[in-house]
């Protein structure tokens, strides 16, 4: 495999200014001990509702020491929940011929994860040289790998060409590089990414396709859809058209809008050119998960349904579709675990402080009011805490005032040695840390429950009689990982003899 894998920096958001526990909205959403209600939009297959299996997983976490003193801090993914998910968007899609499910590997960028919904049936949408090594690295097939990215450089575009992936084109500059690059017997699918320009949604930064939005061409920008036109009479090799109107806080009639928009841009541009040179749709992902509670929704089936509202004729089989879906696959499978260190009262404030901070949730901290987390407390034993509640913050382990990922909430007393659970957090959580405070990557695992089943060796018993069972995904980074990361092997690099 060509070696075009570069490093890039994580995001960072600019730290916001601590709210008042009045002022929190997470403090709105429904914390608890133990989550009480299944989840309607998975699917059973013999194992124990979701509710009951987070359940069991923390407590077989605990007392197998994946939580505790030796593991502060670690992802787990729920496996069946996974499989249960990619089930409901395949079903969703079901009616449609031609249609490739891809995922969003920014949303859960952890080979075993990726390799799992590639045995689903998933293909793989990157969009960076590192995403598309791991997408290969676990066997997604080139022709199900899709590339986007504003900031292609030519060496990616010629990987991209050279191993048969589509790639969407971000802008007619990009258009005009891969002119010069491309091979004419590329096996790839070549699109262009336009920004329907159709609005943004609660999250500012997450919202794709307002009038301004670095993403593709503004299609309602003056003379934009004559040179799109143009772009594709001028290549006939041009067959797709991609949007991706945003993640997270965009309301379904949005993202649909946003479709249409591109769906008659194809009929146009096919109308125009008198031939159905357009073959293919990429709608991108972006349904938006509920972080509230733990249902489901809105539903992929409920996205469908504002598409063929939307545009009636996407779903007529004239067009292969594509989609992009990242969050609503991911997030509500999985949760970080966190134990309690200390406790302390400050200002006639309660906070537990935990190893569960910015360095995980990262979004959550930096942007508190965008992306509450549900949290969840449970005993040193892993069961689930009862008893009166009172507000307190749930603090992380960085050295900065505002790594805090929930404030004022009401919650069973923490102590030493609790833990608690950071739930949702299945994609663009623990699978995408940051390295601040030089803190651990935390472990990562998958686990799986059989209802009424128990279990010895690797797996054991759970909660109410489900059997866990633990697979390691990725190793908590080591000390010396951290120091190799950190210049190790150039240590004297700055120091006169060094020099
Ligand atoms: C081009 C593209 N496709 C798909 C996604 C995945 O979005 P989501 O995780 O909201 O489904 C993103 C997210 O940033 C994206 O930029």
């Amino acid at each position: 495999m060509p070696d075009a894998v570069r490093g890039r920096s994580p995001a960072r958001g600019r730290a916001a200014e601590r709210p008042r526990a009045a002022e929190d909205p997470g403090a709105a959403i429904r914390d608890s001990g133990r989550m009480t209600q299944t989840t309607p939009a998975h699917h059973e297959n013999g194992t124990a509702p979701p509710a009951a299996r987070f359940d069991a997983a923390v407590r077989a976490a605990v007392q197998q020491g994946l939580l505790g003193e030796d593991g502060p801090v670690a992802g787990f993914i729920d496996t069946e929940g996974v499989r249960a998910s990619v089930g409901t968007l395949h079903d969703a899609f079901a009616a449609t011929p031609g249609v490739l499910h891809t995922f969003a590997a920014k949303a859960c960028s952890l080979i075993p994860v990726l390799r799992l919904l590639a045995d689903c049936g998933m293909g793989c949408e990157v969009a960076s040289p590192g995403e598309l090594r791991l997408a290969l690295e676990a066997g997604f097939a080139a022709s199900r790998i899709v590339l986007d990215s504003p900031a292609k450089t030519r060496e990616e575009i010629r990987l991209a060409l050279a191993l048969g992936v589509a790639v969407n084109a971000d802008s007619l500059d990009e258009l005009r590089r891969i002119d010069a690059l491309r091979n004419p017997g590329t096996a790839s699918v070549l699109g262009l990414r336009v920004n329907p320009q159709v609005g943004g949604g609660a999250i500012g930064p997450m919202s794709t396709a307002t009038d301004t939005a670095k993403f593709g061409v503004a299609l309602r920008d003056p003379g934009a859809r004559e040179a799109i036109v143009g772009a594709f009479r001028e290549r006939p090799w041009l067959t797709r058209l991609h949007a991706h109107v945003g993640s997270q806080g965009c309301p379904l009639e949005l993202i649909a809008a946003g479709v249409a928009q591109t769906y008659e841009l194809a009929e146009e541009i096919n109308a125009t050119l008198g031939v159905r040179q357009v073959t293919s749709l990429d709608i991108g992902g972006g349904l938006p998960v509920n972080f509230a509670d733990e249902t489901v929704h809105p539903a992929y089936t409920d996205y469908v349904a504002a598409l063929t509202a939307a545009a009636p004729g996407l779903f007529s089989g004239r067009y292969l579709l594509v989609t992009e879906f990242g969050r609503s696959l991911l997030a509500k499978n999985g949760f970080i675990g966190a134990r309690v260190e200390y406790t302390k009262d400050a200002g006639g404030r309660r906070i537990a402080l935990t190893h569960a901070g910015a360095q995980t949730a990262t979004r959550t901290v930096l942007m508190p009011d965008a992306w509450p987390l549900r949290i969840g407390a449970f005993g040193p034993d892993g069961n689930p805490k009862t008893g009166p509640v009172l507000p307190q913050d749930i603090a992380g382990p960085c050295c900065f005032a505002g790594d805090v990922v929930a404030y004022g909430r009401e919650l069973p007393e923490l102590a030493e040695d609790d833990v608690v659970v950071l739930y949702d957090t299945g994609a663009y959580y623990f699978s995408t840390p940051w390295a601040y405070n030089s803190l651990q990557r935390p472990a990562v695992y998958g686990f799986r429950t059989v209802a009424g089943q128990s279990t010895t060796g690797q797996g054991g018993p759970g909660h109410d009689g489900a059997a866990v069972t633990f697979t390691t995904v990725r190793d908590a980074q080591s000390m010396d990982a951290i120091a190799a990361e950190s210049g190790l092997a150039h240590a004297d690099a700055l120091i006169e003899r060094g020099v």
